[in-house]
């Protein structure tokens, strides 16, 4: 079994698809282990996407998420990391697959309604970014 960090960002929660997205994890057979409804400050978006700063969107990412609530959760199943990222489908939506949450959901590469880790490492790092041991339910 595999943990992965999601975000629902602003964009989605928003347009109040929260539950359009969540359902579609757990149709898919991922467990939540762990949610939280939170805004972001500035400091924890620069730490979420370290390696981004610099990158000539960056600010404008910081900008967006920090705009408006996201809902923070982690995902456990099996291969949970890929599959997931899979169901989010391409960083643009005009190139995301359909069905994918990014082609029924996201307004554009930027705002692109899901983020979820790509990789183990990424997966361990963002997952305690956003919870501690007490808040996940394993
Ligand atoms: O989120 P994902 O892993 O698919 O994409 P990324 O390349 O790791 O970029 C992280 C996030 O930065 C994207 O999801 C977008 O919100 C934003 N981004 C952007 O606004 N413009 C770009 N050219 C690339 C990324
Ligand atoms: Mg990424």
């Amino acid at each position: 079994m595999e943990k992965t960090l999601v975000l629902i960002k602003p964009d989605a929660f928003q347009k109040h698809h929260t539950g359009d997205i969540i359902r579609i994890y757990e149709q898919e057979g991922f467990r939540i282990v762990a949610m939280k409804l939170m805004q972001m400050t500035r400091k924890l978006a620069a730490k979420h996407y370290v390696e981004h700063i610099g990158r000539p969107y960056y600010d404008d990412l910081e900008t967006f998420m920090t705009s408006a609530p996201i809902v923070a959760m982690v995902l456990e199943g099996e291969d949970a990391i890929a599959r997931v990222r899979r169901l989010n489908g391409k960083t643009n939506p005009a190139e995301a697959e359909e069905g994918t949450i990014r082609k029924l959901y996201a307004e554009s590469g930027s705002r692109n309604a899901v983020h979820a880790s790509d990789s183990p490492e990424s997966a361990a790092r963002e997952i305690h970014i956003f919870f501690n041991e007490t808040e996940l339910f394993d």
